[in-house]
């Protein structure tokens, strides 16, 4: 089922996120992904590797003028926000905060993420909006810290 949450200013919409939407999501992702990782081949910005990212999470999507502009998924079975991507270019208005908001509202108890220690500036954004840091480990792709709200 898909239902608008909250109509946040006129120009932004927050909303659960459908297959239809997946395409426009993966587009977002992708954009924002490239700018936070930006040292990965060329061959591995697909729109699969969002697909793949969401099995078993809801999404959900902030639009403005009707186009998606940022994205979250989380897990609910363990309350765990798994991603959230802001397109560039309207990065730094309080659409990554306002998504996470409207995600965090549902949510049904303490909510976790995490973050590769090497994006700094994702991991100011959270400790700015609250959370803190409960716990860190090794990943592939280095280390990451454990946040909760
Ligand atoms: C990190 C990200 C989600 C933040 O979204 P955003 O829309 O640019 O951030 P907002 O404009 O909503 O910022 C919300 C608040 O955080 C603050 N903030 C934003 N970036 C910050 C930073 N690097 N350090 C400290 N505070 C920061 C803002 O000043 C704002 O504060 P306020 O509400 O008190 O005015 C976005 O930049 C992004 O998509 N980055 C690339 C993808 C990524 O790294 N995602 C996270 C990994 S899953």
């Amino acid at each position: 089922m898909r239902w608008i949450l909250n109509e946040l200013a006129p120009d932004l919409t927050i909303r659960q996120a459908g297959p239809d939407d997946h395409p426009a999501c993966a587009a977002v992702f992708l954009a924002a992904y490239r700018q936070a990782f930006p040292l990965h081949p060329p061959e591995y910005y697909v729109p699969e590797r969002y697909f793949e990212s969401i099995t078993g999470e809801e999404q959900w999507v902030a639009l403005q003028d009707g186009r998606i502009i940022a994205v979250l998924s989380v897990y609910w079975p363990e309350n765990f926000i798994h991603s959230l991507y802001v397109d560039p270019a309207v990065q730094g208005r309080g659409i990554g905060r306002r998504l996470l908001a409207a995600a965090l509202a549902r949510a049904k108890g303490v909510c976790e993420l995490k973050c590769d220690k090497a994006n700094k500036r994702a991991v100011s954004f959270y400790k700015h909006l609250g959370w803190r840091e409960v716990g860190e480990g090794m990943a592939e792709t280095g280390p990451w810290v454990r946040l909760r709200k």
